[in-house]
């Protein structure tokens, strides 16, 4: 049971010391986050696991995060994520494949590697960050994103943005790129599905991917949330549909909306469109405070994934860290790591 669980973790974590640390996405149900040595969004974890001096590095999160993880520590450490089958739907719905597809498809009217940059999101797999190594591209988190889309345009006049449209979509409207210079790439169809001449008018191609989780939110819940409370506050991530991002008062990462939301006066009433476990811990932390935090959708929308890492999981590869066993190391192959590794270092260089 969890009280087993839990003694089991906390053991094995006085065993191993200095020698494990254990990193925790905001994402995580509380049983495991707090577990965590070291909390953060993907920005903030992915300098922890290239700092980190620690043997094992335990990666309470999802998969892409764990494949980071492991290409920016040294080669002596070892990631571990709990559940191999915590992944990203978002992540998934770029491969290799489809995107060599359409870089292929795109030099029938351009010339992607002279006119073209692309960009990755970090919630992608690894093979994609070294596509973009390969092609003079880049990646970006959802808290960098701006500094990574002016380097790219002072160096190319459009971008091939994946897999998050919105999260393109909301940076590029937010730099005075018009929506109409904004098209999405539909990797089902033929050409995305656009013509020569869409694809000739774009600065930005937006890959077809979204989260099925921040897809749950609607500006109609902020407009209910106002008339109710009309001296409340919007916070959301980047993650949206534009319209919502375009109805909140503030955009940002999970670190970004939690530095806000505890800054904020006491009085404050705020909606928050981002994962219920964020949601539910500050809305507990800021209740002694007199700060309301209320979740964005009146329906329960979690990372199904993210939960996938439960307390049984985190409490068996400890434990088998203790006996001298790794269970569940994600090692990214040695080529692709490297040509990643570029694109990340490049990332962590242009932003910092
Ligand atoms: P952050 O980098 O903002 O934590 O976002 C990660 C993520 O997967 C959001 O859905
Ligand atoms: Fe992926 Fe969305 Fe889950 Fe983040 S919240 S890990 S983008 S599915």
């Amino acid at each position: 049971d969890d009280a087993t669980c839990d003694e089991r973790i906390r053991a094995a974590k006085a065993a191993l010391g200095s020698r494990c640390a254990i990193l925790g996405h905001h994402y995580q149900r509380d049983e495991v986050f707090a577990h965590a040595d070291y909390t953060g969004d993907s920005l903030k974890l992915s300098k922890l696991a290239a700092n980190s001096d620690a043997e094992y590095i335990v990666f309470c999160g999802v998969h892409f995060m764990a494949e980071v993880a492991d290409i920016l520590s040294r080669p002596d450490q070892q990631v571990i994520l709990p559940d191999m089958a915590a992944g990203c739907s978002m992540a998934d719905m770029a491969n290799l494949r489809n995107v060599e597809r359409a870089w292929r498809e795109l030099s029938e009217v351009l010339e992607p590697d002279e006119q073209v940059t692309p960009v990755t999101y970090i919630n992608s797999a690894a093979d994609l960050k070294a596509f973009c190594g390969r092609h003079g591209g880049i990646v970006c988190t959802s808290s960098n994103a701006r500094g990574v889309l002016d380097w790219s345009f002072s160096r190319r006049e459009k971008v091939l943005f994946f897999p998050d449209q919105h999260l393109g979509r909301n940076t590029g409207h937010d730099m005075g790129i018009p929506l109409d210079e904004m098209v999405v790439w539909d990797f089902s169809k033929p050409m995305g599905g656009l013509t020569a001449d869409e694809i000739r008018g774009a600065r930005i191609i937006l890959w077809k991917g979204f989260c099925s989780v921040h897809q749950m939110f609607h500006p109609n819940h902020i407009h209910k949330f106002r008339e109710e409370h009309p001296e409340g506050r919007v916070i959301s991530h980047p993650e949206n549909a534009f319209e919502v991002c375009q109805a909140s008062d503030v955009v940002g990462s999970t670190e970004t909306i939690l530095r806000h939301v505890r800054a904020s006066e006491p009085g404050t009433h705020w909606l928050v469109g981002t994962e219920l476990n964020l949601v539910n811990r500050l809305h507990h932390e800021m209740a002694d405070k007199g700060v309301k935090v209320q979740f964005m959708s009146p329906v329960v929308c979690m990372c199904s994934t993210m939960f996938r890492t439960d307390p049984q999981h985190l409490a068996w590869v400890l434990d088998n860290l203790v006996e001298g066993e790794v269970v569940n190391r994600i090692q990214v192959p040695a080529d692709e790591a490297r040509e990643a590794k570029a694109t990340l270092d490049l990332m962590l260089e242009i932003t910092a």
